[in-house]
């Protein structure tokens, strides 16, 4: 990624797609020691808007205490009653959830396992839990010899697993072959593509389901998003009913799914039909709201189908990908991966029955904190394209909101409540959703002018090494409100790099072709800007009380193995000191700033 040049027009937050950007470049436990969990953000709640959602929070604070909620029917009271009441809540708080206890003897269906987050949850699970009893693997493969070999090379064989092949030395093969059941399907497809043979042995032998497959291109053509994001756990939720025993439904969503809320927005599930930008004007006039369209998922297909059999076949990707920005926008979402991911969760939430739901939330997954080892990533995510392009001077300045905040969780915090959430509610086996935001925003909240700091001390002190050996010099990160004065800057940076300035008087046909390569730079860094304004000017903050109430189940020890306490992160330490040198070492493959 020499030149900062877009050669796809798709952004996207994950690592392959993300790659776009530049091809050439770069009541749980169930016996009577139950701790009783309160989920009072499981109830849609109708309207929307900050002084609702604040209303919200203070409910639920007011009525949750965490933890120290005991169901009183399972303890057994001293003669004078309390203080054998309290040593009892102590004692089962101190077994925790009971993750790893969760996790043994049972067989799990995965989809997205060859993804950035699905190798991590893989990774923990077996290296926590190899006693687990087998993970079906969903993978898109021409045969099941194809489906093997993708396992081994993408899962089995990446450095993730480094430790759990130290842990395993020579049986390490062997120990992922009798763990790791690779199972050819592809969520668009009907019965997800599964034969019958694995059918029958999934829906015998699973006791949890987990989707963590999505495309993730925020403006994909809106007909596969909404066949991969919508109808994928659709799907998926019509297979789970074909399980014996399942005991969990467990949906990988984002934390974006909140489209253009405002302020603080809480754990809440959608209902079928949910439309935000029909929660705005129910908040500002109730009769205009009667009027307003309703979001119909069907219709939305519908839609596809017909303005496909319109359209010339040159134009189906163009029109497809402004179809879904157009219906995400008039329906309140930003874009079309998280407005078809908002009704991936209706589809789950309407065909669930008695299933046990869980929704996990995160905000924008970035490499790992601590596990298996610090800064493990995969593919030139979200904000790292912009990290990168600035490190080599390509990008000196970006359009944001300095206020703004960026809502960053590490991968490895994900997989932690994702497992203790799991635990917690495939053995609660309660017939209801649960929804849990992992994110920072509201807790620790990470300003688009201090990540800007960061960079700058992070590249001043360890500078990019050019092609000629020297280090490039970063000035500070200008951020700008307006794509205005953003495009003014671009150009100005684009001329004093190509030299333009200085040769348009000499030689008229090199002036020419060097305006010719500012406009394009200039074009394809406003392009990248405008995709992410929705991300960089983003009015909503994401609350988290469900998964605080989570980390409080934790015992001392599954605090340390589980733990995922976003609030103690340091920006400053995961920035310069994990982050960065990760996307070094496994995006850019040594070819990062020198250390
Ligand atoms: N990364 C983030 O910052 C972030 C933030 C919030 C939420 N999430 C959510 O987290 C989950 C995992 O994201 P990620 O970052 O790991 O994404 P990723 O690296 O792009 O991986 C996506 C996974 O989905 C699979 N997939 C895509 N289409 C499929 C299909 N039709 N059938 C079966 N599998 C299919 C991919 O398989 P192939 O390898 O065959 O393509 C891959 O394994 C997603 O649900 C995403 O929405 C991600």
């Amino acid at each position: 990624m020499e030149a900062f040049s877009l050669s796809s027009s798709s952004i996207s937050i994950a690592s392959n797609s993300a790659l776009k950007m530049s091809k050439n470049g770069d009541s749980f436990m169930k016996n009577k020691k139950s701790i009783v969990y309160c989920q009072s953000g499981n109830k849609a709640i109708k309207s929307s808007g900050i002084s609702s959602v604040l209303t919200e929070t203070s409910a639920l604070v007011s009525h949750d205490h965490g933890p120290s909620l005991m169901e009183t029917g399972g303890l057994v009271l001293s003669p004078n009653g309390k203080d054998l009441a309290l040593t009892s809540a102590v004692e089962m708080v101190d077994e925790g959830i009971g993750i790893v206890k969760f996790l043994r003897g049972k067989a799990f269906f995965i989809t997205g396992a060859t993804g950035f987050l699905g190798k991590v949850l893989i990774e923990k699970m077996l290296r926590t839990a190899p006693d687990v009893h087998k993970i079906f693997v969903l993978i898109k493969a021409k045969d099941q010899e194809a489906a093997e070999e993708r396992l081994k090379n993408e899962v089995i064989n990446s450095e993730l697993f480094r430790r759990l092949k130290q842990i395993h030395g020579k049986s390490y093969q062997d120990f992922m072959s009798s763990k790791l059941i690779p199972v050819v399907g592809n969520v668009s497809e009907s019965n997800l593509g599964l034969n019958e043979k694995a059918t029958d042995l999934i829906a015998k032998e699973v006791d949890i389901i987990i989707n963590s497959a999505a495309n993730t291109t925020f403006d994909e053509r809106y007909d596969i998003a909404l066949d991969i994001n919508t109808s994928g756990p659709k799907r998926l939720m019509g297979f789970a009913k074909q399980c014996q025993k399942l005991k969990l439904f467990l949906q990988i969503s984002t934390a974006y799914v909140n489209g253009q809320r405002q302020g603080k927005v809480m754990e809440k599930p959608f209902c079928l039909g949910e439309s935000i930008a029909n929660e705005k004007v129910v908040h500002k006039n109730q009769q205009e709201s009667l009027e307003f369209d309703k979001l119909n998922i069907e219709d939305e297909m519908n839609l596809v189908m017909e303005s496909k059999q319109d359209l010339e076949e040159n134009s189906v990707i163009q029109k497809m990908k402004e179809l879904g920005i157009q219906r995400a926008n008039k329906f309140g979402w930003q874009d079309t991966y998280v407005f078809t991911k908002a009704m991936g969760e209706m589809m789950i939430d309407n065909l669930k029955g008695d299933i046990p739901v869980v929704v996990i939330r995160p905000s924008v997954i970035e490499s790992t904190y601590k596990e298996p080892f610090p800064g493990w990533m995969e593919g030139n995510r979200m904000m790292d394209p912009i990290i990168l392009h600035y490190g080599k001077g390509h990008l000196t300045g970006f359009l944001v909101d300095p206020n703004g905040v960026l809502d960053v969780v590490p991968a490895d915090m994900v997989v932690n409540a994702t497992l203790a959430a799991m635990a917690k509610h495939g053995a609660a086996g309660k017939p209801e959703t649960n929804i849990y935001q992992v994110a920072s925003s509201v807790v620790n909240p990470l300003l688009f002018s201090d990540l800007a700091k960061l960079l700058y001390e992070h590249f001043t002190s360890s500078p990019y090494i050019d092609s000629s050996g020297s280090p490039v010099r970063v000035p500070t990160m200008k951020l700008f409100n307006s794509m205005e004065d953003f495009s003014s800057h671009l150009w100005r940076h684009a001329i004093t790099r190509t030299g333009l300035g200085a040769l348009s008087n000499l030689d008229g046909k090199l002036s020419q072709k060097l305006e010719i390569i500012c406009r394009k730079s200039v074009e394809q860094a406003k392009y990248l800007a405008n995709i992410y304004e929705p991300y960089t000017f983003y009015g909503g903050r994401f609350d988290n009380s469900n998964t605080k109430r989570l980390t409080g189940f934790l015992s001392k020890e599954e605090k340390q193995q589980f733990g995922f306490d976003v609030e103690s992160i340091e920006w400053k330490d995961y920035i310069s000191n994990i982050h960065i040198p990760g996307l070094r070492k496994h995006v850019m493959k040594g070819r990062g700033p020198s250390s």
